[in-house]
């Protein structure tokens, strides 16, 4: 049996009720609670805040006269999964993760945008919503909408692999950490998934693309590419950012546009 919530109910994490979504069935995910009002106003029309609850800065906005909801999810998967939980009770149906990441592979570039269709599971969370061997894959149909629309854009985007990990220095094998120490069983992990192909480093996909799954909500991700790791360690200046969400911005207005026609 599922758990909906009421029209009035607000939700405990998120401090917001169903109401507020005016029937937004669509979530745009960036992890920062920063970026949410600059996203509801270069994504859609009409956007207005709806609530400021720990991590979760939520707004509403509009695309083609449709709300949809731009909501953070803070960093790390834990996060992630309450925000999803409390989502899927108020009928969100379909979220793109905006996010940030550093690349592997040498062939992609600061300011790059890569959409993930699947990740590798080195979070704690995606394990408690499925077993180890299930896949963390991301929905066909959202996935497909953000490379059509990266394209139409004349982003230059990558589709890919990702290695979502729970840390930032150690899981993505950085050794320019306080201690300086990587444990074993991450050391040569990086050059293992270049062999693999897989593209980058972040922190939140696979607990998204799993719970996801679980929940029955599809799911897809579009991150700009802020440190490249075959050159440093360290995230670069912020124009790269930019350079990468001013792409993430038509992308995923274009991908909504498309999801919203189907
Ligand atoms: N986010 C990450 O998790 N890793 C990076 O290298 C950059 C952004």
């Amino acid at each position: 049996m599922k758990h909906y919530a009421d029209l009035n109910e607000i939700l405990y994490h998120v401090g917001f009720a169903k109401k507020d979504l005016q029937g937004a069935t669509i979530a745009v995910l960036p992890g920062d609670p920063g970026r949410v009002e600059t996203l509801a106003k270069d994504i859609g029309t009409e956007p207005m805040p709806i609530a400021v609850h720990r991590e979760y800065t939520s707004w509403l906005t509009h695309v083609d006269e449709q709300p949809v909801l731009v909501c953070s999810t803070g960093m790390g998967g834990p996060s992630v999964a309450i925000c999803l939980e409390e989502l899927a009770r108020m009928g969100i149906t379909h979220v793109i993760r905006v996010g940030t990441t550093g690349t592997i592979q040498e062939k992609i570039n600061l300011g790059d945008v890569i959409i993930n269709k699947a990740a590798v599971r080195l979070d704690g969370t995606s394990h408690h919503y499925a077993p180890a061997p299930f896949p963390a894959v991301a929905s066909f149909a959202v996935t497909g909408a953000l490379a059509e629309a990266a394209a139409a854009c004349g982003a230059p985007f990558h589709v890919g692999v990702s290695v979502s990990s729970d840390t930032f220095w150690p899981g993505q094998e950085r050794y320019d950490s306080f201690t300086g120490y990587v444990p074993r069983c991450f050391q040569g992990t990086m050059k293992e998934w270049q062999a693999l192909g897989a593209l980058n480093y972040e922190m939140e996909t696979s607990a998204l693309f799993v719970t996801c799954q679980a929940l029955g909500i599809k799911a897809g991700a579009v991150c700009g590419v802020v440190a490249k790791r075959t050159e440093s360690e360290s995230v670069a200046p912020t124009s790269a950012y930019e350079r990468a969400l001013s792409y993430q911005i038509k992308i995923v207005r274009g991908a909504i546009k498309l999801l919203l026609k189907k």
